[in-house]
């Protein structure tokens, strides 16, 4: 139901035989005066405990203290946004803001359309406070009759002190919050929003754990879909039952998944985007499936495990995964503190080129397809890059400056992924027949650290061979 607690949906419904002005409200029944004149009581009261500060409190207030000291005498505005509409009075499940996300701390619980803000102070830094719309209390009409926002209709919302106490911040009231054209706003302003993005590069201890979270749940979502192979190729849109099966992990285990499922058998797999996951899972293919748990922070994996559907790679088959593996394996390599991020796409690309040459059907040499201007012929096959930051955003740090991040060095604390891959798409006609219809991603989520790369996703067999005894050991 549409959530945006306007005037339309917070006032009471229309009263018998009043003609409603929005037809969104047509079928609604007006309120007796029984119902008006007792509704309010009789009701518990709701004495307030006040929660520890949860976990991230320390952390997120170090990162609002960053924010402050890069920003002197500004007023700073950082909106969780709104619920957006999926259609009529339906939305989309709501998701606050990233950036909202990483300096308050509040992730799946946040309540839509809260803001914060840095009130600049005279004498330096900045007076921060989280404002939201606290619950009305039960003598409101907010309260019985907004199918929305009435906690009589979605249940307890927060009040101002909990929220305070449990996130170690200043809270008060949306409606005590007044914009200004004077305002900085992410997502409006460009400095603030880069600076935002490029706090996040590097993680701190709270954010790496809940991403080896995120991940290990996003294990459990893939050995799930192994072990229900049998079930998936039996449906005649097996994809979409891989999509529920993990689905259905996301959600009890997580808040969600961080992005759409790719869920791409047989030639889909080589659809980078095939999010439309109506296809049938056939014996013989591969299978490719790219998903992610997003927990109840908000941060993401982001995973793509390749598997034969019937548990054994033919031999073409093995022979791509195994080049991609390779490709993989020598960006980990690559991977230490200081080297620079494309030197990551540099090493894979450097494999996926020389396999194909050996292959013998690129049409140039492997070191003239590796030159950036004249070559990048085996982007035919291979043509996103092989690493971006990972976090809260799939895609993190997006807005983060070019020099920063595809030009960047490799530091302790950054979390990436490594996802090479070789997709020969169903009719294309420069690779022999044999290639056709074949694509594999391998993709890893990668913590830097002083002492070189760990790959956080190493417990999800890999390896080809490790492919094979992984189907075999869930479908006994
Ligand atoms: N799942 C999106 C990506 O791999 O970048
Ligand atoms: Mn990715
Ligand atoms: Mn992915």
């Amino acid at each position: 139901m549409s959530s945006t607690g306007d005037a339309e949906t917070t006032q009471l419904a229309p009263e018998a035989g009043e003609i409603p002005t929005n037809s969104t409200v047509n079928r609604r029944q007006g309120f007796g005066d029984g119902f008006l004149s007792t509704i309010s009581t009789g009701w518990a009261d709701r004495p307030e405990i006040l929660p520890e500060p949860r976990e991230q409190a320390a952390f997120t207030a170090r990162r609002r203290a960053a924010v402050s000291a890069a920003f002197p005498g500004k007023r700073l505005v950082v909106p969780a946004g709104p619920y957006r509409v999926r259609s009529n009075d339906t939305d989309y499940p709501f998701r606050a803001h990233s950036a909202f996300a990483h300096l308050t701390g509040w992730a799946s619980d946040a309540v839509p359309d809260s803001v914060l803000v840095f009130e600049p102070r005279e004498a330096g830094g900045h007076d921060i406070t989280l404002h939201f719309r606290e619950r009305a209390d039960r003598t409101t009409a907010e309260f019985y009759a907004d199918p929305s926002i009435g906690e009589f209709w979605i249940g307890p919302r927060p009040a101002l002190a909990g929220v305070a106490a449990d996130l170690g911040l200043a809270t008060a009231h949306i409606d005590a919050f007044q914009g200004s054209d004077a305002d900085l706003v992410v997502d409006q302003d460009a400095d603030l929003t880069r600076f935002v993005s490029e706090l996040r590069l590097r993680k701190d201890e709270y954010e790496i754990a809940q991403l080896q979270l995120a991940v290990d749940v996003t294990a459990d979502g893939f050995d799930d879909i192994v072990a229900n192979l049998a079930g998936i190729v039996e449906h005649p849109r097996g994809e979409r039952v891989v999509e529920g099966v993990f689905h259905r992990r996301a959600r009890s285990d997580g808040n969600g998944e961080g992005y759409d499922t790719i869920a791409a058998s047989g030639p889909h797999a080589c659809y980078l985007h095939w999010t439309r996951n109506d296809g049938a899972v056939a014996p013989g293919d591969l299978i490719l499936i790219d998903a992610g748990v997003e927990v109840d922070s908000l941060y993401t994996a982001d995973i793509t495990r390749t598997i034969p559907v019937n548990g054994r790679f033919s031999e073409v088959q093995r022979r791509v995964y195994e080049a991609v593996r390779q490709a993989a394996d020598a960006a980990l390599a690559a991977a230490r503190p200081g080297a620079k991020f494309s030197e990551l796409n540099a090493a894979a690309w450097r494999v996926i080129a020389h396999r194909i040459e050996e292959w013998g059907f690129l049409p140039v040499s492997a070191e003239a397809s590796l030159d950036p201007a004249t070559g990048h012929h085996h982007r035919r096959w291979m043509v996103h890059g092989t690493s971006h930051h990972l976090g809260l955003d799939v895609h993190d740090c997006a807005q983060a400056r070019r020099e920063l991040y595809a030009g960047g060095t490799l530091e302790p604390g950054m979390v990436f992924t490594i996802e090479p891959g070789l997709y020969f798409q169903i009719d294309d006609l420069t690779v022999p027949a044999e290639y056709r219809g074949i694509g594999v991603r391998i993709e890893d989520d990668i913590l830097m650290t002083a002492d070189g790369p760990v790959n956080l996703s190493a417990a999800i067999p890999r390896t080809a061979d490790e492919v094979e005894a992984w189907v075999a050991r869930l479908n006994p």
